[in-house]
């Protein structure tokens, strides 16, 4: 595609002295002319203008007030110009130069010259222009790899969790679930979007720590013992210690040198939120949860909105032990029980934000329906997919 140089000047004498001597040059540039700054100015904007050559004195808009408004627009400020200009107008150089004209020719203009400065701005354009594209080509690499990390993470994410969920149920949507409302809710608290971000995928997390608790206790259809139900409770626990501690997990146990206060000695925030949550999302307001006991603000704020989310999907889903209950009877149990097992800011949040989780809750039928049948548990689920459908 030949070159496009636009030639701005108020004396038609000028613009037909450039073209007669390109002309006769026989220069293959597509040429533009024009007698007034602010057509140019509405030109460059739209058209491809590879060089802009403008006179400094013309009525209405100056040569330097064009190139002052081209500079300050990104579509424009890599269109080179060149000022030219009369004799005798000291320190003018310097000021266009300054304000970003790449050249300035003196009048009368020679053609010699004329040609030799088009031809060095052409160049610095081509220049330019590659480094934009080669830029434009990086940042488009830069976007596919963080999205292709972020998939990655969100499916690995997402598979750990099911580990877990998988030896008491065998769908693994439960926690996918979680990690959607715990979004939702956190949303509706207006917590920052990194924030919710990273609570989508470490709520998912939140019983990571029954993969290390036994079958004898975890899959035991009857009522547990008193000894069963302390060791079902160190699933809290042993999820802060695979999620917070870089030692084994059953030693964290053991040892008792840990006390278990917020992870924040864990740099992946993630991972430290997600410790958090495993550890916390059974503690209650009032004080009267596991595994420590603590109450209110002592608990993390991810915690917190976790407890709620788990228990109302607890609530809605099918147990061996009980049926689905109904949105109205999971609603009812989940408001009465605000300021006793439930912090009331994050239930007021949570019923704010119920239109949204019901609407998730719904799709996420939807969406395990088109599950082919006879495909076991929740081997059909693609997360991606789920994330893309903004389930998850
Ligand atoms: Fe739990």
């Amino acid at each position: 595609m030949s070159k496009r140089i636009l030639f701005v000047d108020d004396e038609v004498s000028v613009l037909k002295a450039y073209k007669r001597v390109l002309q006769h040059r026989g220069c293959q540039w597509d040429l533009v002319f024009c007698e007034r700054a602010t057509e140019v100015w509405e030109r460059v904007q739209t058209e491809s203008i590879d060089v802009v050559v403008s006179d400094v004195d013309m009525p209405g808009m100056t040569g330097l007030d064009l190139l002052e408004k081209m500079q300050g627009e990104p579509v424009t400020r890599d269109i080179p110009f060149i000022i030219v200009t009369g004799r005798g107008e000291t320190g003018l150089k310097s000021r266009a130069l300054d304000m970003g004209a790449v050249d300035l020719l003196l009048k009368p203009v020679d053609s010699n010259e004329l040609m030799a400065r088009v031809y060095s701005a052409l160049r610095l354009k081509q220049y330019s222009d590659e480094l934009k594209a080669q830029k434009e080509s990086l940042d488009q690499q830069v976007r596919r790899r963080t999205q292709e990390l972020a998939n990655s993470r969100l499916e690995i994410v997402w598979r750990l969790a099911k580990a877990a969920e998988c030896r008491d149920d065998d769908t693994g949507t439960h926690v996918l679930r979680v990690g959607t409302y715990s979004r939702l809710v956190a949303e509706a608290m207006g917590l920052g979007s990194q924030h919710c971000e990273t609570l989508l995928l470490a709520a998912t997390l939140h019983d990571i720590g029954k993969i290390g608790i036994p079958d004898a206790v975890l899959r035991k259809p009857g009522k547990l013992s008193d000894h069963e139900w302390h060791t079902m409770q160190q699933h809290c626990e042993i999820g802060w210690c695979i999620l917070a501690e870089s030692g084994p997990a059953p030693m964290c146990l053991t040892t008792g040198i840990y006390d278990w206060s917020p992870a924040d000695q864990v740099r992946n925030p993630l991972l430290r939120m997600g410790a958090d949550i495993a550890l916390s999302h059974h503690e209650r307001w009032d004080g009267m949860g596991y595994p420590h006991g603590l109450s209110q603000d002592q608990i993390p704020v991810p915690a917190r909105i976790v407890a709620i989310t788990d228990v109302y999907d607890a609530l809605r889903s099918e147990r061996p032990y009980k049926a689905a209950y109904t949105v109205d009877h999971s609603l009812q149990i989940i408001k009465r029980s605000g300021g006793t097992h439930f912090d009331p800011d994050v239930l007021l949040a949570f019923l704010s934000a119920f239109d949204d989780i019901q609407e998730a809750e719904f799709e996420y039928s939807q969406y395990l329906s088109q599950v082919p049948a006879g495909a076991t548990g929740s081997a059909e689920l693609d997360p991606v997919q789920l994330h893309t459908a903004n389930l998850l």
